[in-house]
């Protein structure tokens, strides 16, 4: 059986043996883009990547299942070299209700972006490095991305904040890029003028 018909197994659930770790070649490769019209299984496989990170940010389900939270997740982290990347950003927090973004995106693409840069101020992890590496991950503060949504169909959407940075990061998995290739790690938290930490 393929890695991907394991994954969306009727019965299977997404967890933390499924996602490959930093070291694994999958995570460096570029991704090959997913062909249309969206087939069955990789529709399947969207939600069963959304399903992963609705449950990881249930404190019940991910305590059961054995799962660290986490807001985006893309097909490399699975040992599967396709532009799929899932988001789901809760609304629960206050802070970032107005941020809400909940999809799965094929073939995502930014098309256009700021000139300012942003970074979170505590910067970011990933559910495929297990330590934490300290430091500002710079990214584009807004961003245009273009992608084909769950019913086939181009999307082309603004983001901001929070949701531009998730997004980079998800993007950047598709690549063979990890959030710590971002940091300097001479000046981990040196940052130029036009970059707002968020
Ligand atoms: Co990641």
């Amino acid at each position: 059986m393929s890695t991907l018909e394991k994954l969306i197994e009727e019965k299977h659930q997404i967890n933390m043996a499924d996602i490959i770790r930093e070291g694994n070649p999958t995570l460096r490769a570029i991704a090959e883009p997913v062909s249309l019209p969206l087939t069955e299984d990789l529709l399947k496989l969207g939600e069963k990547m959304l399903e992963f990170l609705k449950n990881s940010q249930d404190p019940e389900i991910a305590e059961a299942m054995g799962l660290r939270g986490g807001v985006g997740l893309a097909a490399p982290q699975l040992d599967l070299p396709i532009r799929v990347i899932a988001v789901h950003l809760p609304d629960e927090n206050p802070e970032i209700a107005e941020l809400k973004l909940s999809t799965v995106m094929y073939n995502p693409r930014i098309i256009a972006h700021s000139v300012q840069s942003a970074c979170l101020a505590d910067g970011e992890g990933c559910l495929s490095v297990d330590r934490e590496v300290p430091g500002y991950v710079v990214r584009h503060a807004r961003l245009t991305v273009k992608y084909i949504d769950r019913d086939g169909i181009e999307q082309i959407k603004k983001l901001r904040g929070y949701e531009a940075i998730v997004v980079q990061h998800e993007i950047d998995h598709i690549n063979g890029v990890l959030f710590f290739d971002h940091i300097n790690p001479q000046a981990p938290f040196t940052l130029d003028e036009n970059v707002t930490i968020i």
